[in-house]
């Protein structure tokens, strides 16, 4: 069974079909992509699979069990984390507080609690932050824990929304554009940590980009998306080769198609 499984996905948006009846597996240990020009509804999969849209029609089966009926921190308990296409880190705290911020759902005594300070709620509060020391510090920002995450170039901004996904200890990462407005010294990087992620951490990741080095390079499997619908599915080589995607994308005139 994959760990992901998901069948006949379909949303419309007033008269506007975004997904029409896609379906595409994630096994459990793998890099699947999700690719398409602009406005193709790859964001839009993110969305129903966190919670934050309905389908019209659909499931999304994590382990058996289907996500679509479950509000977003359910979904986040399941185990499935993810970033945003635009960076969204919250800006005026530190590094640290960010990815505490994160896993604050895992933590019993909330923040209540924390203001009270028993002595148990002082013990997780510990445990919290060295955990979260210890994600910074996986996503190689363990140097900059106390600065203002503002002050982060983009890159390290965007490692710090993967830490803070990570906080919740997820089996399925969701990354929405990772690459997004990195260099390509940046983008390399984030290919090492998306690898690791997989071979040592075990996660599944389904990741979102525009960038086919990125895509070619990391991924077991791509998922072509067009107008709402599954184009095509298969190797990273096969897929680069199908008429049909290549013809997608020329005709798009998405200028980040090969970004
Ligand atoms: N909340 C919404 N209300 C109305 N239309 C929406 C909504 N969300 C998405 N859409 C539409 O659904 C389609 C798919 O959008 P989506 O954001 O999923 O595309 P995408 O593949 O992520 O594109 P991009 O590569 O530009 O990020 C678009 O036509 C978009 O305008
Ligand atoms: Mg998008």
């Amino acid at each position: 069974m994959p760990l992901l499984a998901v069948q006949d996905l379909s949303i419309s948006f007033g008269g506007l079909a975004a997904l029409a009846g896609v379906s595409f597996d994630v096994e459990a240990g793998e890099v699947a992509a999700l690719i398409g020009p602009n406005g193709a509804g790859k964001t839009t999969v993110f969305n129903l699979l966190t919670g934050l849209y309905r389908p019209t029609r659909g499931r999304a089966m994590l382990d058996g069990e289907d996500l679509l009926g479950l509000v977003p921190h359910e979904i986040a308990r399941r185990g499935v984390a993810r970033t945003f296409q635009n960076t969204e880190v919250f800006r005026r705290l530190s590094v640290l507080d960010n990815v505490l911020v994160g896993q604050h759902t895992r933590l019993s005594g909330g923040l209540l609690g924390g203001l009270l300070g028993s002595p148990r709620v002082r013990r997780e509060e510990a445990e919290a932050r060295r955990r979260a020391e210890t994600l910074l510090a996986r996503v190689g920002l363990g140097d900059v824990a106390d600065v203002d995450a503002a002050s982060l170039p983009l890159g390290r901004q965007k490692r710090l929304e993967i830490a803070r996904a990570l906080a919740l200890g997820p089996r399925l990462l969701l990354l929405d554009e990772p690459a997004g407005g990195l260099n390509p010294t940046e983008t390399r990087e984030l290919m090492r940590l998306i690898r690791g992620l997989r071979d040592e951490d075990g996660l599944a990741i389904l990741v979102v980009e525009h960038n086919m080095e990125l895509v070619m390079g990391i991924s077991e499997r791509v998922v072509v998306l067009h107008y709402g619908k599954r184009l095509a599915e298969g190797k990273p080589h096969e897929v680069a080769r199908n008429p049909a995607v290549i013809e997608a994308y020329l005709g798009s005139g998405s200028g980040d198609a090969d970004a």
